[in-house]
């Protein structure tokens, strides 16, 4: 386990942990969403509380039983993820974003089931944008210095690496730490490991070698206590 494991040094503190993927609605029996499993949340929870927390673990749609000790709160959609994690945040030392927000949502929702047309034609569902939860709680600050973290997974593209590409999401975020997720060889969804880079607003770039979401947790929350003022 990384240095800190286990070590009481989060008493005192409570933080809100966001975990899993949203889903929005389509119609009453289907939903845009995404192959988050909510396992690398669920994880910062678990060492938050293991460190003596108080956590807050806003969980949408995951398949995990609840961590002992944490208050789960359960959402569907980013609008319903977006309420919770403002309402906690207003009272948390570190908000920890691992969630996957789904970015769009149908303009509509129907109230009936939508039907296929006889003519094999296919409908055309018209979305709008999601609020960016990271960016709103990182540039409204509900708690003057708490420590806001993101969370993304990269592949890079003719426009940047991963670390340029992760750099300015940094920046555009407004967040305190980014935690960067390499997934050009493959995804890291619903895997036990996860090797990452934590990127700071501070210029800091700390490398995290493959190992257990556990561990990765335990690494994420020595980061943030580290710019935990006073
Ligand atoms: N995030 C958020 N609200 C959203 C979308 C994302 O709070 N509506 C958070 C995620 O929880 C994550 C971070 O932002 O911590 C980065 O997510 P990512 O999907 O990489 O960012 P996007 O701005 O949606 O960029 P992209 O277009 O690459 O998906
Ligand atoms: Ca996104």
């Amino acid at each position: 386990l990384a240095r800190g494991a286990l070590r009481p040094d989060l008493v005192g503190r409570h933080v809100v942990v966001s975990a899993g993927g949203t889903r929005e609605p389509l119609d009453p029996v289907r939903y845009l969403g995404n192959r988050s499993s909510g396992r690398q949340g669920y994880a910062l929870a678990r060492a938050a509380v293991a460190r003596g927390a108080e956590v807050t673990l806003v969980s949408a749609n995951v398949e995990l039983p609840d961590p002992a000790g944490v208050k789960v709160v359960r959402v569907e959609t980013t609008g319903q993820l977006r309420d919770a994690v403002v309402g906690a945040a207003a009272a948390a030392d570190a908000v920890v974003m691992a969630a996957a927000p789904a970015d769009f949502r149908p303009v509509a929702v129907s109230e009936a089931k939508i039907k296929k047309a006889g003519d094999g034609s296919a409908p055309a569902i018209e979305l709008e944008q999601n609020p960016d939860v990271l960016a709103e709680i990182s540039h409204d600050r509900p708690r003057p210095g708490a420590v806001v973290v993101g969370f993304a997974a990269e592949t890079g593209d003719d426009t940047g690496s991963v670390l340029d590409l992760a750099r300015a999401k940094l920046a555009r975020k407004g967040c305190d730490l980014l935690v960067v997720n390499d997934v050009s060889g493959g995804a890291v969804f619903g895997s036990a490991d996860n090797q990452a880079v934590i990127l700071g607003a501070d210029g800091a770039e700390v490398d995290v070698p493959r190992g257990s979401k556990t561990a990765l947790a335990h690494v994420v929350w020595d980061e943030v206590l580290r710019r935990f003022g006073g």
